[in-house]
Parts: structure tokens; sequence; C-alpha cells
């Protein structure tokens, strides 16, 4: 079948076992859950280690969608060192329209243990031994039930979800009260950012007992640590303008470090070869395109739809992918100018694009989302960024210039101005 001649050294056989296990150690759509595979983040593991050693603090990490915030919950106790006090890690998850009984018998029902209640010595969960309703009361003397000899972790995560105001506010008061009791128990609050840190900033009695740990898009050299940590473990190879695509590209969402990474495996192992070559990450993007979820295609779609042969707004969306970003994704609208100019190849002024961004926010589906003063904009969905660049790049809006930029290396705001 396949002709020999242009293939890497690789057998088929060899080439399929890599393909899977590449597939495995790029996980663009699911926590980490191994602590090598983890990259970066040593700054926010340190004050988690931290908070986690003191007792009567606890946690409260917010951040964008997809930044990182499960793998950073779930991969927490590999930072902490070695002791002889066991580490007992309980996660769950929240839900909309969970009351704060239920998220409580979710925790319950990870709590687990043996004893002998006259029918012989028996594993049970906390949950078996409330089959009605929990109250603070229950939780807090559960909470305080674990022994001296263990660090328990207890995460909520997706905390955001829960749309009941009261299950918040009870959950700030178990925060303080589990502070006030000495317990050894840390309990962290996982969630996407505003809604998480709007909660926790109205509730002040918990500021002096919690540790706000806001996770930021992921640095060039932790986005880098992605691909190398997982070349390393595949025995691959990538050049270096092709990292840097990846790397610029993802604009600090890990997802599509994964992504990109995978697919331009996957485009060399097709050649047999174990060296990624920069070809291979354009091949990547097209895939990536292509897979990328319908939401976003169809977000994009309604963002972009005029009847209007002249209208622009896939030029200015393109614009505004490209913008700088505030570690919290917002771009000003003077950074759109000059990618704009690169895209349109003639100088604009803001005017010529004030009004469509404004569109963006107000119709076409709220692609962008601005802050209160209106001063700044962001993609309301950030996967939504990396995603608007690519389609630029596949359509041709993105020039050479930009495109040979955007692989040359730790400059990523070649084409945008500050
Ligand atoms: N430190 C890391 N090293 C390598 N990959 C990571 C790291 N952190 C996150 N990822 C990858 O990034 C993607 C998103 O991670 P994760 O699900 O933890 O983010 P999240 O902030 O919880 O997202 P969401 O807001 O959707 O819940 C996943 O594919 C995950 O494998
Ligand atoms: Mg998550």
């Amino acid at each position: 079948m396949g002709n020999w001649h242009g293939c890497g050294s690789l057998t088929a056989e060899d080439a399929k076992a890599k393909r899977f296990e590449a597939n495995t150690s790029f996980t663009p759509s699911t926590p980490i859950a191994i602590g090598e595979l983890f990259a970066g983040r040593q700054h926010q593991a340190s004050k988690i280690v931290d908070a986690i050693g003191e007792r009567g603090r606890h946690l409260i990490l917010f951040g964008e969608r997809g930044v990182g915030k499960s793998s950073m919950a779930q991969i927490a106790p590999f930072f902490i060192p070695k002791s002889p006090r066991a580490i007992r890690h309980i996660r769950v998850q929240a839900f909309p329209g969970d009351s704060f009984a239920a998220v409580a018998r979710r925790i319950f029902s990870q709590i687990h243990f043996e004893d002998d209640y006259g029918e012989s010595r028996k594993a049970y969960d906390v949950a078996e031994f409330y089959p009605g309703d929990v109250t603070i009361d229950h939780f807090i003397a559960e909470m305080q039930h674990f022994r001296e000899s263990e660090i328990p972790i207890v995460v909520i995560d997706e905390f955001n979800e829960i749309d009941d105001k009261d299950t918040a506010i009870t959950v700030a008061n178990i925060i303080k009260a589990l502070s006030d009791v000495g317990s050894n128990v840390t309990l962290m609050i996982v969630g996407v950012a505003d809604s998480i840190k709007d909660l926790f900033d109205k509730h002040h009695s918990i500021e002096r007992c919690t540790e706000q740990i806001m996770m930021p898009r992921m640095a060039v050299d932790e986005r880098r640590d992605i691909l190398d940590r997982r070349l390393a473990q595949l025995d691959m190879s990538m050049t270096l303008p092709a990292k840097w695509k990846i790397i610029n590209l993802s604009k600090g969402l890990p997802s599509y470090v994964h992504a990109l990474g995978k697919f331009a495996a996957f485009t060399a192992l097709d050649r047999r070869d174990l060296a990624i070559a920069d070809s291979d990450v354009d091949v990547a993007i097209t895939q990536v395109l292509q897979s990328a979820q319908q939401t976003l295609k169809d977000s994009y779609d309604v963002a972009t739809r005029s009847n209007q042969a002249r209208a622009l707004f896939r030029h200015v969306l393109t614009a505004c992918a490209l913008a700088k970003v505030d570690d919290a994704g917002y771009f000003m609208p003077s950074a759109v100018r000059e990618p704009y100019t690169n895209i349109l190849r003639r100088p604009v002024g803001i005017a010529h694009f004030q009004d469509a961004l404004r569109d963006f926010a107000e119709r076409r589906g709220g692609i962008l989302q601005r802050t209160g003063e209106a001063r700044s904009y962001r993609f309301r969905d950030p996967a939504m960024q990396p995603y608007v660049i690519m389609r630029g790049m596949r359509d041709g809006l993105i020039d050479e210039t930009a495109r040979q930029a955007l692989a040359a290396g730790d400059d990523p705001d070649l084409f945008a101005s500050d």
C-alpha cells in the first residue's frame, strides 16, 4: 500500500503503537491526572501547599474557562512534600440546581472507611449514614472526624454552576466555621472567575481564612513544558518553529497546546517519522478546526454573518483575536488597531471598528464581552480566540508576515500592539 519513499524510519506497526501513546499523552479534553504530565504552575502550587499546611486556611481557585483549574485541583497532592501523614483527597463537582445538602452528600459518599457495627468489619461511606437531610452541623461534625494523621483536602469543582445563592452563602459560612473550630480539613472551592470572586468578595468574614488563587492563562514557558514533557515521553522531536506556532496560537489555553500537539504528532507518524515538522502543525490546524466543538463553529457564523458583501465582521473579529490580552483575557480597543491594519493592509483608526466591537458585545450572539466601564473587551468563550485566529489563517485573512511571526519565537505580539 504505502509508498516507502519519503517515509520515515518507523515500521507501520511501530507508528501505530506511537499513535496510541500520543493519543493518551496529549489530553485536550480532560484534566491532567498524572503528576509527571502536569506542566508549570509552580507558583500556584506552592501557594496551595502553604494553605493546605496551615490549619484553618481554605482555598478558592478561580480563573477563565479552560485555563487548568480542575487539573491543578486534581494534581495538588502531588506537590505536597512526602510526609508520614496520609493525604485524603476528596473531589466532587457541583451541578446547577444543587442544594447544599446535595453537595454535602456527594462529598460524604467519597469518604470511605471500614468499621464493625455488629455485622463484622465492613466498608462504608459516610453518605450511608445520612438518608435524610444534611445540615451545616452534620457537615462540620463529619469534617472533624478525620484523623490527625491525615491531610484531608475536599475539592468542590465547578462551584459557579450552583445557581442557588443560599448554597453559596452556606459554603462561605462553613469555611468560616471550619476555620474557627480548627479542623484540619482544607476546603478547595474551584470555579470560573467572575461568579466565584463576586460571591466570596461579598463575604468579608472569610477573607482572613481563605487563600484566593487566580489561575492565569499559561505562560509561554509553561505551554512549552506541556509539549516537551510529552515529546520526551514519546521519544519524538519537534522543530522550534513548530513549537512556537503551537505556543503562540494557543493564547495560553492548554487544551489547544494538547490538540495541536496531538494532531501534529499524528501527522508526523502518518509519515512514519518521529520528527514533527513545521508543516505538520499546519495540517494540525485544519484538523483542530474541523474537530472543534459545533458551538464554536455556530457562534463564529452568528457573529460574522452579514448580507452586505463589504461588511468586515470577519476581519474585525480576527483582529480582536490577535489583540494583546491581559491575564484575564481582556483587550483594549486600541490593541485591535494594528492587527486590523495588517489584515486590511491599510492604516485604520479605532473609529473604523468601534461599532463592530459594540455589535459583537450587544448583538451577534454576544461573542465579545465588555467590562463594566466598557473600556475593554474579551471573548465570552476564551476557546473562541485561538479558533478565530486559526480560521483567519485558513481563510487567508492573516498574511504571510503574521504567519511567519507566529512561528518566529517568543514574540507573540509582533503583529499586535500594546
Ligand atoms: N498544568 C498543565 N499541564 C498540562 N496540561 C494541562 C495543565 N493544566 C491543564 N491542562 C490541560 O488543559 C485542558 C484544560 O484543563 P482543565 O480541565 O483542568 O481546565 P479548567 O480550568 O478546569 O477548565 P473548565 O473551566 O472548562 O472547567 C485539559 O486538556 C488539560 O489536560
Ligand atoms: Mg474544570
